[in-house]
C-alpha cells in the first residue's frame, strides 16, 4: 500500500480532514464524558468488580495482548506511511516504550489476575484503534512537521519529563501491586510504599501523568483528548477502588486519597 493511499483510506487529504478527523477527535472527548458519567454509577466489570451477565471471560493476559495491540500497530503503521522527522520518531518512541511495556511484559507479570469479559478487551480495542489514530495520524500526516528547535521548547523538556515520571510512578506502582500476590494467591492485600503513601491508585496517576506530559510534548489536541480520556476512565475507577480499600481493610490508612494526592 502506498503512502497516498493509506491517507486516503484515513481521511486525510483537503477537506476530509475537515470531515472526518475532527469529528473523530471531538466524538472521542463526548465519549470520554460518558464514560466519566456512567462510571458514576456501574464500575467497569473486570478485576474486584468481576461479575456475571457481561458475556464470556477471556484470561486476563489473553485479553491484554488482544486489547493493546492496536495501539502498537495502528502508530506504527501511520509512522512509516507518513513523514518521519527526528522529533516524529522520538515521540514514536515515547509511545513505544509505554505500549510495548504495557501489551507484551506487563500482563505476563501479573499474579492471580482475574479473567475479564471478552467486552472489556473488545471495547479497549476500539478505543485504541481510535486514539492511535488520532495521535498517529495527527504526527506522522497532518500536524505541523516541527524542526529540531522543538527540542529545546519549554513545552517539549517539561512534557518528556512529565512521560517519563509518570511513567517510572505507574510502573513501580503496578510492581508493589504484583509483589503483594504470591504464586496461587488470587486475594487482596493492602499496598504501601512509593506513592501509595498518598493515594489508593497510583498506578492511575503516573498513567494520567504519562498522557498529560505527551500531550504537552506534542503540543497536539490528540494528545490532550488521551490524556482527559484516561482521567475520564480512570479517576471514577480510582475513587471506587479507594472506597472499597476504605470498606474491606479496618486498618486502611486513613491519610491516603484516591488519585491525587491531598485533593482527590
Ligand atoms: N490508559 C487507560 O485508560 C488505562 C485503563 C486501564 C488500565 N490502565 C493501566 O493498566 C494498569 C492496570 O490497571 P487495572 O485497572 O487493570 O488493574 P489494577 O487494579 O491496577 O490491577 C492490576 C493487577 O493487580 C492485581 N491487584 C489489584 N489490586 C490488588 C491488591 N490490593 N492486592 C493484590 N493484587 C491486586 C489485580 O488482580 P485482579 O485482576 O484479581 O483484580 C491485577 O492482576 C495500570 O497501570 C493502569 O494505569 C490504563
Amino acid at each position: 500500500m502506498n503512502r497516498h493511499l493509506i491517507s486516503d483510506a484515513v481521511g486525510m487529504k483537503g477537506n476530509r480532514v475537515e470531515q472526518f478527523y475532527y469529528p473523530a477527535l471531538y466524538s472521542l472527548l463526548g465519549v470520554a464524558a460518558v464514560i466519566a458519567l456512567s462510571l458514576q454509577f456501574v464500575n467497569a466489570p473486570y478485576g474486584r468488580y468481576l461479575r456475571n451477565g457481561w458475556g464470556p471471560l477471556v484470561p486476563a493476559r489473553l485479553g491484554w495482548v488482544l486489547m493493546e495491540t492496536p495501539a502498537v500497530l495502528t502508530i506504527t503503521i501511520l509512522a512509516i506511511t507518513g513523514t518521519m522527522t527526528l522529533l516524529n520518531v522520538l515521540f514514536l518512541c515515547l509511545w513505544q516504550s509505554h505500549y510495548l511495556y504495557r501489551t507484551y511484559v506487563f500482563p505476563f507479570r501479573l499474579r492471580g489476575a482475574r479473567p475479564m469479559p471478552l467486552m472489556v478487551p473488545l471495547m479497549a480495542i476500539v478505543f485504541n484503534l481510535w486514539n492511535g489514530f488520532l495521535n498517529g495520524a495527527w504526527l506522522f500526516h497532518l500536524g505541523p512537521h516541527r524542526g529540531t528547535d522543538w527540542l529545546h521548547s519549554p513545552q517539549f523538556i517539561i512534557g518528556v519529563l512529565a512521560f517519563y515520571a509518570g511513567m517510572a510512578i505507574n510502573r513501580h506502582s503496578d510492581r508493589i501491586l504484583v509483589k503483594l500476590r504470591r504464586d496461587g494467591d488470587t486475594g487482596y492485600h493492602i499496598p504501601h510504599g512509593g506513592m501509595y503513601r498518598y493515594v489508593s491508585m497510583p498506578s492511575y496517576l503516573g498513567e494520567f501523568i504519562q498522557w498529560c506530559g505527551f500531550a504537552l510534548a506534542t503540543w497536539s489536541l490528540a494528545g490532550l483528548s488521551f490524556a482527559v480520556f484516561t482521567a475520564a476512565n480512570l479517576f471514577p475507577r480510582a475513587v471506587a477502588n479507594h472506597r472499597w480499600y476504605q470498606k474491606t481493610f479496618a486498618d486502611y490508612p486513613p491519610d491516603r486519597r484516591a488519585v491525587l494526592p491531598f485533593l482527590l
